[in-house]
């Protein structure tokens, strides 16, 4: 793929049904014609988390259409495209395998080549697509499922500097919406609430600060709101809506402060590297952004977060993900199969935790 191409991207590793039209072509060329994302927040809603089964299904029912949509909006034909990109893994196996199984198909339907993506690296790489930012860089990709430090180097060439050993901050996020009677999803909910909130009132902790290096944990700082509010609600029966408000502001202020700190120091261990970016749903948390930026305006490199959209799970990531790394990898034949954990970097076991959202990778 040396010459601008025509990619049909595919995504359905988690909660999201998602196919998007890119364009790819050198010199900042490249360009999301169409982005289709269907979730299935009304599906899961009843039972407080993803549920695999139930997204693997909807994931099947819902991709021929997105894959219409997504061509629609593009104004082309399948006979458009130059190739066919999946999300691979990591992710939940029933929703993966739903998207290759699909993909096989319109690969041997078509005669288009096919190209196994890891989901990580849609994530890692989109910044080039939206910025054409220039390798390497340090990502920082923080979700409901993922929350780990990436040096991007090349188009697969990357190193975990660190990560959560627990909770995803999205996750987090989530939880403690729950707790203290928030709705869902936890992020916009707490950092609405959070406005309003004194964020000194608690003292929260700041887990693994005192550890050198940059992995996180939330698990602790979710016990220690948790332990909050029991008390509040043993003393006085209930919440005050600003009782929730100095919760969330102490528990975001506690995330925003670990986040940022942890950014300093994966940066540390990466002096070269002049680009800092975000991805995942957590990046649209301006407290979280206006941190890194300042992280960023302190440490001399430049900020960049991708439009929400495109934080956020997509198919375009996962389009150009196969594109830019085509050059250096012939594409998969119909033995590809779904890979529930699929490190990113190769030198490093995946991580055991489990989210809400499934295996972290
Ligand atoms: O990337 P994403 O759409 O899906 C995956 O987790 O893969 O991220 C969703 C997560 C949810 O946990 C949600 O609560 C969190 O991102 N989120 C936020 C905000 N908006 C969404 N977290 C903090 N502040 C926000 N404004
Ligand atoms: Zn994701």
């Amino acid at each position: 793929m040396g010459k601008t191409t025509i990619i049909l991207g595919l995504e359905s590793s988690c909660d999201d049904t998602a196919a998007a039209i890119v364009r790819y072509g050198p010199d900042g060329l490249s360009a999301v014609l169409s982005s289709v994302v269907v979730g299935q927040t009304d599906l899961h809603a009843a039972f407080g988390g993803v549920v695999p089964e139930i997204a693997a299904r909807a994931h099947a029912e819902k991709l021929d259409h997105c894959v219409e949509q997504a061509l629609t909006q593009a104004e082309m034909r399948l006979s458009d495209v130059d190739a066919i990109a999946v999300t691979a893994g990591p992710g939940l196996i029933g929703g993966v395998v739903s998207g290759v199984m699909f993909a096989k198909g319109l690969a041997t339907a078509t005669g288009k080549p096919l190209y196994g993506v890891n989901h990580l690296a849609g994530h890692a790489l989109t910044p080039r697509l939206t910025d054409d930012v220039t390798y390497p860089y340090l990502m920082l990709l923080v979700s409901g499922g993922h929350c780990q430090f990436l040096h991007v180097r090349g188009p697969d060439d990357f190193s975990r500097l660190g990560g959560t050993i627990d909770d995803a901050p999205g996750e987090a996020f989530d939880k403690i919406a729950r707790l203290i009677s928030l709705p869902q999803p936890g992020g916009p909910s707490i950092e609405q609430a959070a406005q309003q909130g004194d964020p000194t009132r608690f003292a929260f902790p700041r887990p693994l600060m005192d550890r050198a290096g940059c992995d996180m944990s939330f698990s602790g700082l979710k016990t220690a709101v948790l332990r909050a509010r029991d008390t509040l609600v043993a003393a006085q029966g209930g919440l005050y809506p600003q009782d929730q408000s100095d919760l969330a502001a102490g528990f975001q202020a506690a995330v925003v402060e670990v986040l940022a700190e942890k950014t300093r120091r994966a940066l540390a261990q990466v002096p070269e590297t002049k680009t800092i970016c975000v991805a995942g749903g957590v990046a649209a948390n301006m407290a979280v952004r206006t941190a890194l930026e300042t992280v960023s305006r302190t440490t001399d490199t430049t900020f960049i977060a991708p439009p929400l959209a495109l934080c956020t799970d997509n198919a375009a990531m996962i389009a150009f993900a196969a594109a830019e790394q085509a050059a250096g990898r012939a594409p998969d034949d119909m033995t590809l199969s779904a890979r529930p954990r699929w490190p990113l970097d190769k030198e490093q076991p995946a991580m055991l935790g489990s989210g809400k959202k499934g295996a972290k990778a």
